[in-house]
C-alpha cells in the first residue's frame, strides 16, 4: 500500500515534532512536509498534494481556517483534519463550514490520532475510486543522472537536490534522488526529510528489494520527489558494495523515469558503479586551478574507462571570470565545452539550504534557479530526442525484417 501522506501546518516547531515522533511509529504513514504558518501551508500543501493536512488553528500571517478554505477549495483531494485546544468550538464550526473533514482535541494519544488519520484517507479514497479509472500501467523509460566532481565542497549536493525537484515540477514524471556520498551525505538534510530509512535499511533487505518495494525504503520530499538517504553513520558506508548500488539503480529503473545521483568526490567502487549506469554524468566544477587539475585527472580516468564524451557534460559552478581565469582556457585546458554556468549567489543557496526549501522553488526568478531550470529543461528533452531516436530504430527493425 502506498503510504498515507501528511503535512503538518503549526506554528509552534515542539508541536510539530511531538506529532512526527507519534507518526513516526506508524508505518503506513509518512510525514512529507511541515509549515509554520497558513500561507506556508497552502503554498507546501499546493507543492505535495498530500492525502492529509493537520491543520492548527491559530497561526500567524494566515491562519488555519483561511488555510483549510483555500485548500479545500483549490486541492480538494487533500484532507484537513484540525487540531485544535478545548474550548475552540466555535472556531471548529467556522473550520468544518471552511471544509475540513474532521478535527482532533489536543492532547491527543498515538492511537488518536492514527485513528482519525486513517479514518479520513479511507473514506477519501473510497470517494477517489468512485470518480477515477483505474490507473494504466506504464511502461517506464528511465535515465540516470549523476552529478559527480573530483574534489570536495563545489556544489554536487545542491546542484543534485535542485535538479531533481526541478525535474520534477518540469516534467509532472516520478523522480528519484539517492545519496551515494555514502560517509557524509547531506541530501536529507539539505531538503529536510526525514531520516525515517535509509539505504542501510534496504541493504540489509536487499535481496528482497525490487522495483516494487524500493519505494517502501524511500522518503518523500513535499515536492513530490523521492529521496534514498545516505546512512545516518559514516562507519555504515562499508557495508554498501558496488554490486548494491548496482541493484538498487536498476530496481529504480523499473520505478522512476529520473533517477539523480549525487555522490562523494572519490573514484571508489560504489561511486564508479552509479557512473557506469549513468546515461549522464554532470561533472561540477569551479574556476580555480586546483579544482581545475583535479577535474582534469578526473575527465582523463574516465577516458580511461571509456566513458564516451557525450555522456560528460561539464557544469561551470559559481561561474565568474573575475578571479584571474578564463572560460576559454578552462575549456582548452579540460578539452570539453563548458555545458552550463550556474552564478554564484550565497544568499539564495544558503538560506534555501537551511530552511530545506529547494531554491529552484522558492526562489525561481533568480539566476541560480534559472540556470539549474534550464539545465532540467536540456536533460529532459534531450531524453525525448533520444526515445524517438529508439523508437525510429524499433521501427526500421521492424520493416527490415
Ligand atoms: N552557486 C552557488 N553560490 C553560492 N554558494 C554555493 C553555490 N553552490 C554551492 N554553494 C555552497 O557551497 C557549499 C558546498 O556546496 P555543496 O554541499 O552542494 O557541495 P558538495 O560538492 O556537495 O560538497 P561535498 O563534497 O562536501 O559533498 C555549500 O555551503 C553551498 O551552499
Ligand atoms: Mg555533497
Amino acid at each position: 500500500m502506498e503510504r498515507i501522506k501528511v503535512v503538518i501546518a503549526d506554528d509552534i516547531k515542539e508541536t510539530r515534532e511531538n506529532i512526527k515522533k507519534l507518526l513516526s511509529f506508524e508505518k503506513n504513514i509518512e510525514v512529507i512536509g511541515e509549515a509554520e504558518n497558513g500561507e506556508e501551508a497552502v503554498f507546501i500543501v499546493k507543492e505535495s498534494r498530500p492525502d492529509i493536512v493537520l491543520m492548527d488553528i491559530n497561526m500567524p500571517i494566515k491562519d488555519g481556517i483561511k488555510a483549510t478554505e483555500e485548500i479545500s477549495i483549490q486541492i480538494p483531494d487533500t484532507a484537513v483534519i484540525m487540531v485544535s485546544v478545548q474550548g475552540e468550538q466555535e472556531y471548529l464550526k467556522k473550520a468544518m463550514s471552511a471544509g475540513a473533514r474532521d478535527f482532533i482535541v489536543k492532547p491527543f494519544s498515538e492511537e488518536d490520532l492514527v485513528q482519525t488519520i486513517m479514518k479520513i484517507y479511507s473514506i477519501e479514497q473510497k470517494r477517489k475510486e468512485g470518480i477515477s479509472a483505474p490507473k494504466k500501467k506504464e511502461e517506464i523509460i528511465s535515465k540516470v543522472i549523476s552529478v559527480f566532481s573530483t574534489k570536495g565542497g563545489v556544489g554536487k549536493t545542491t546542484i543534485a537536490s535542485n535538479l531533481a525537484v526541478s525535474i520534477a515540477r518540469l516534467t509532472r514524471k516520478k523522480v528519484a534522488l539517492v545519496d551515494l556520498d555514502l560517509q557524509f551525505g547531506d541530501v536529507a538534510i539539505m531538503l529536510n526529510v526525514s531520516l525515517r530509512s535509509t539505504i542501510s535499511d534496504l541493504i540489509k533487505e536487499i535481496n528482497q528489494v525490487d522495483s516494487s518495494s524500493i519505494e517502501d525504503y524511500m522518503v518523500t520530499h513535499f515536492s513530490g520527489i523521492k529521496v534514498l538517504p545516505a546512512p545516518v553513520k559514516p562507519e555504515y558506508a562499508e557495508y554498501i558494495t558496488p554490486a548494491h548500488v548496482t541493484k538498487i539503480i536498476n530496481s529504480l529503473r523499473g520505478r522512476f523515469h529520473y533517477i539523480v545521483v549525487d555522490t562523494s568526490n572519490i573514484f571508489n567502487e560504489t561511486v564508479l558503479s552509479a557512473l557506469d549506469l549513468s546515461d549522464k554524468i554532470l561533472c561540477i566544477s569551479t574556476l580555480d586551478l586546483p579544482t581545475i587539475k583535479n577535474i582534469k585527472s578526473g575527465l582523463d580516468i574516465m577516458e580511461s574507462l571509456h566513458y564516451s564524451n557525450n555522456k560528460i557534460n561539464i557544469v561551470l559552478n559559481k561561474a565568474s571570470e573575475q578571479f584571474g581565469i578564463k572560460y576559454k582556457d578552462f575549456e582548452d585546458t579540460l578539452k570539453y565545452p563548458i555545458w552550463s554556468y550556474i552564478p554564484e549567489d550565497s544568499q539564495t543557496v544558503i538560506s534555501s539550504a537551511n530552511k530545506g526549501f529547494p531554491f529552484v522553488i522558492t526562489r525561481a526568478e533568480t539566476k541560480v534557479a534559472k540556470s539549474i531550470m534550464a539545465m532540467s529543461k536540456e536533460l529532459t528533452e534531450e531524453k525525448k530526442e533520444e526515445v524517438q531516436v529508439k523508437e525510429k530504430a524499433g521501427f526500421l527493425k521492424l520493416f527490415s525484417l
